[in-house]
């Protein structure tokens, strides 16, 4: 069991994540694949081909607390099934990998794409040792119990080599596809994210005998830096959330006088995005000082927008096309391990499958059967194409 009543429950570094990936790496190991784990705990299955150009599938099996069945697993089981595919038909053109990525989601520790970075990009060590979850358990700590030294997770960028392309299946996530009655969609790049950490630090002090003019009150402080993020958002037509407060003491007669603000801002355009950062820390220190709280903030996680491949955009239209008639092209709001490969250079390409009533991260998250059916059938078509665009036939 690796869900509940609320939802699935793969969060990375726990022990419904940790069952979850032992149950997929036996499904592997029923097929002639090199299965290898390396040192940031991403899973990869090799699919020996005639070069050792190599086409990567990638997914995700760990979730959001009580989220969907199909964020990032869809990904790995249709990997799977064109493993299967493939390896009955003798050597590719080039050879296929399968990752199935640690901790896309971040969910413990608000780092999200930590496997795909460390193949990819880079990990900043100072900051990764500064990270802990909500219990005040470190991330080196929670890793360790999965064999992960902090300080050798770079090793994972070994197996960046001879990577030519890049594909992933994924749900939307979000209600595009359901309003054009499309089942498949080709996307065409991921918005950038920018998340810190706003602490706003005021005077625990009596709720009944505190004047409503004398308090400093950091929840205050918080509840209306919330609602400026989402002015900040719409203003340029981007998305901001506050998916966070912890509030301390926390207690119904007690003005509260820390507060922590997790605050996750997004769009496609760069610039935009640092406007809206600028933006959102000069209304916190508006804020701090209308209500007389001090204020700090503290980078979480950042990445930049990707835009996918050009090429691989047109072959992944091919193959929804050829699979389903209809197609249309769209950004991920979503960020992917995909936006972490596609900045690194290497080409890359999501396609998408449509999402029941635009939910996802909720166990509502659901897809029709025909729509997941005809999603597999148009990836694997995509991975055919991309073998062959590899090899250069
Ligand atoms: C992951 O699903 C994210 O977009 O944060
Ligand atoms: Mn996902
Ligand atoms: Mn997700």
């Amino acid at each position: 069991m690796t869900g509940d009543a609320h939802g699935a429950q793969r969060v990375a570094w726990t022990a419904p994540w940790g069952r979850a990936r032992e149950w997929f790496h036996r499904k592997l190991a029923e097929l002639p694949l090199d299965l290898v784990t390396d040192a940031a705990g991403n899973q990869w299955a090799t699919l020996r081909g005639m070069s050792e150009r190599t086409v990567l599938i990638g997914g995700h099996l760990d979730s959001v607390p009580d989220g969907g069945w199909l964020d990032g697993c869809l990904g790995v089981l249709a990997g799977l099934e064109v493993l299967r595919r493939l390896a009955s038909a003798g050597a590719p053109p080039v050879t296929v990998r399968l990752v199935d990525w640690a901790d896309e989601e971040g969910a413990r520790f608000g780092h999200s794409v930590f496997g795909s970075t460390a193949t990819f990009g880079s990990l900043d060590l100072a900051s990764l040792q500064e990270l802990t979850d909500r219990d005040g358990i470190c991330l080196a700590d929670a890793v360790a119990g999965y064999g992960i030294d902090l300080a050798r997770v770079a090793e994972a960028s070994r197996h960046a080599a001879h990577v030519a392309a890049y594909v992933e299946l994924h749900i939307e996530q979000g209600p595009v596809l359901e309003s054009l009655d499309i089942p498949l969609g080709v996307v065409t790049g991921t918005v950038g994210v920018e998340r810190h950490v706003i602490h706003f630090s005021g005077q625990a002090a009596h709720a009944g005998a505190t004047p409503m003019e004398r308090r400093r009150d950091a929840l205050g402080a918080a509840a209306t830096l919330a609602l400026a993020v989402r002015e900040i958002a719409r203003r340029h037509g981007g998305v901001g959330t506050v998916g966070r407060i912890v509030a301390s003491p926390n207690t119904p007669t007690v003005i509260v006088g820390q507060c922590d603000v997790w605050v996750d801002l997004r769009h496609e355009n760069e610039i935009r995005l640092a406007s809206m950062l600028v933006e959102t820390q000069e209304a916190a220190t508006a804020i701090a000082e209308r209500e007389r709280v001090d204020l700090k903030s503290r980078l979480l996680w950042q990445i930049p927008p990707a835009s996918f491949d050009p090429q691989l955009i047109e072959l992944c239209e091919e193959a929804v096309q050829e699979t389903c008639g209809d197609v249309h092209r769209l950004p991920s709001g979503a960020i992917h391990d995909a936006t972490q490969v596609a900045n690194s250079g290497v080409p890359a390409v999501m396609m998408f499958a449509q999402s029941l009533g635009g939910i996802s991260h909720s166990k509502e998250e659901d897809t029709r059967t025909e729509h997941l059916l005809l999603a597999v059938r148009a990836f694997d078509r995509l991975v055919s194409k991309t073998t062959r665009w590899a090899a250069g036939w």
